[in-house]
């Protein structure tokens, strides 16, 4: 036989055996028992498992993130949003962690206009550096909060007591040494805090905690009030060992927290214009390594070299400060 019989009569009989063989494979199993309903029946598509399962179905084993969750202002974000479809969840592995952030929270943040106020928005650019949300928000409850506690205290009171701090602070709160911070206009309501967690054992310093310790807590607000109350001075620097250019550069990551050139943006978290270049470096260092804790700075210094810091330090002392009225 010529071989192009061979080949029309190969195709002939490949197309009787798809048509005899695909029905029975592709048919569902409900097919003419609906009459002319071709589709899945009803009860079957009821019986499927939902490819989307809502929050509650997450609650009883990620207790933990639920309560962070349904505590905070992102309770309306369903969890599947962030996390894709359970289907199949737990059963058939984990869930994917966002690794993009960036990228999954602009969707719905990135300020454009004819977005809806109700829903917040940021200029990414200016807000983020171009850094992961996540070093700054926990996505579960991302809100920012700093309570900024009221300072009651009495400046005149805190005079009195402020001699006890001099030898270290200075007497116009301007320390002395490179590596003593300077307490003349820093934010009351950070310095009432941060006092409070030496007195109570949350930070710790070993020459600190002691003199902490051994405070009131109406000398605690009287000392705060005092040494907010002061006139800041850009102090003299001597060399700093980091480069103030390459330190701006990396300094924008830190404005929205610390304000433009460190001079505050948050009454309840530390100026930091004009401090001691080295007590700025062994701050950074302390928080990069874990020796103090804040959630917050933990996030934003894990990335950062020596250099970086060194950098930072050389920048922020070279700052002009500015006086709190
Ligand atoms: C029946 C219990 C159960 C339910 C319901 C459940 N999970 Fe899980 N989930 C688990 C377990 C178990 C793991 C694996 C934990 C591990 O290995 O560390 C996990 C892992 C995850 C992970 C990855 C965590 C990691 O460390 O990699 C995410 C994200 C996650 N679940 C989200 C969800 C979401 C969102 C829902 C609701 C739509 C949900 N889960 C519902 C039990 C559950
Ligand atoms: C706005 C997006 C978003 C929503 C909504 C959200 N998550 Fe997450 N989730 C994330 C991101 C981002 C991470 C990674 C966290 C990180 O990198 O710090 C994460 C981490 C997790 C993890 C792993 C935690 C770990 O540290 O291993 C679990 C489990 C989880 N989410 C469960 C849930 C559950 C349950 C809900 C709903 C109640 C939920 N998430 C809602 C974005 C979201
Ligand atoms: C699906 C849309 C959506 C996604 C994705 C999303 N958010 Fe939100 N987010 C919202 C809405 C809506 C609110 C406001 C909720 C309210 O106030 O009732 C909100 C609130 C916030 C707030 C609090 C603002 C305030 O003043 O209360 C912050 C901060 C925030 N989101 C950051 C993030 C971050 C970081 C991510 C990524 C991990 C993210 N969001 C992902 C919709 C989203
Ligand atoms: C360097 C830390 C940092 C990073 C990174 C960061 N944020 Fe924020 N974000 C903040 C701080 C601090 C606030 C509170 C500022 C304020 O009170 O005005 C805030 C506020 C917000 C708000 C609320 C704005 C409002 O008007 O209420 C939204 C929304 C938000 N951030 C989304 C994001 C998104 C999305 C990303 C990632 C692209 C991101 N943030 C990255 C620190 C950060
Ligand atoms: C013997 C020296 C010494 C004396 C005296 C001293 N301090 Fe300090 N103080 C330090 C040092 C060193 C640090 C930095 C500790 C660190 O690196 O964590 C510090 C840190 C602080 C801080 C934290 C500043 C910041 O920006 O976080 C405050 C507030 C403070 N001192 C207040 C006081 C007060 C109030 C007194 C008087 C009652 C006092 N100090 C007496 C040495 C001293
Ligand atoms: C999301 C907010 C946030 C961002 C972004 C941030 N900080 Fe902070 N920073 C804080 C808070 C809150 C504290 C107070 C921590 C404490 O109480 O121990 C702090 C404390 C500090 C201190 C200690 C000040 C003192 O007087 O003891 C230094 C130094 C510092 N930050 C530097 C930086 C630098 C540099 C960056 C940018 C690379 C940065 N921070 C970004 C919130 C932030």
């Amino acid at each position: 036989m010529p071989k192009h019989i061979v080949r029309l009569i190969t195709l002939i009989a490949a197309a009787l055996v798809v048509a005899l063989v695909a029905p029975h494979l592709l048919t569902v199993k409900s097919f003419y028992r609906f009459g002319h309903y071709r589709a899945n029946a009803v009860p079957e598509i009821a019986a499927r498992e939902p490819v989307y399962q809502t929050p509650r179905y997450c609650y009883g084993c990620h207790t933990a993130r639920r309560a962070q969750w349904s505590a905070g202002s992102h309770k309306t974000v369903i969890c599947e949003v962030c996390h894709g479809p359970a289907q199949g969840h737990p059963q058939n592995g984990k869930l994917p962690i966002p690794s993009d952030t960036v990228r999954l929270c602009t969707q719905c943040h990135e300020a454009m206009p004819g977005r809806p106020h109700t829903q917040p928005q940021i200029q990414v650019a200016e807000h983020s550096g171009g850094q992961q949300c996540t070093v700054c928000h926990n996505p579960h409850s991302p809100k920012i909060t700093a309570a900024v506690a009221k300072v009651s205290g009495d400046a005149a009171a805190g005079k009195q007591q402020a001699s006890a701090c001099a030898s270290c602070h200075g007497t116009e709160g301007i320390s002395p040494n490179d590596t003593w911070p300077n307490l003349a206009a820093q934010n009351p309501a950070y310095l009432a805090r941060i006092l409070a967690a030496y007195k109570s054992g949350d930070q710790t310093d070993p020459i600190m905690t002691p003199l902490a310790q051994a405070l009131s807590d109406s000398e605690v607000q009287n000392l705060a009030a005092y040494f907010g109350s002061l006139n800041c001075k850009a102090t003299p620097h001597g060399k700093a060992v980091g480069d103030v250019a390459a330190g701006a550069a990396v300094a924008k990551n830190c404005t929205v927290c610390h304000g433009e050139g460190g001079r505050g943006a948050n009454p309840a978290w530390p100026k930091l214009a004009a401090q001691k270049p080295g007590y700025l470096m062994n701050a950074l260092k302390a928080f990069r390594g874990g020796l103090r804790k804040d959630p917050m700075m933990a996030g934003v210094t894990r990335g950062l070299s020596d250099a970086d810091i060194a950098n930072l330090g050389a920048y922020y002392a070279a700052q002009t400060c500015q006086t709190t009225k």
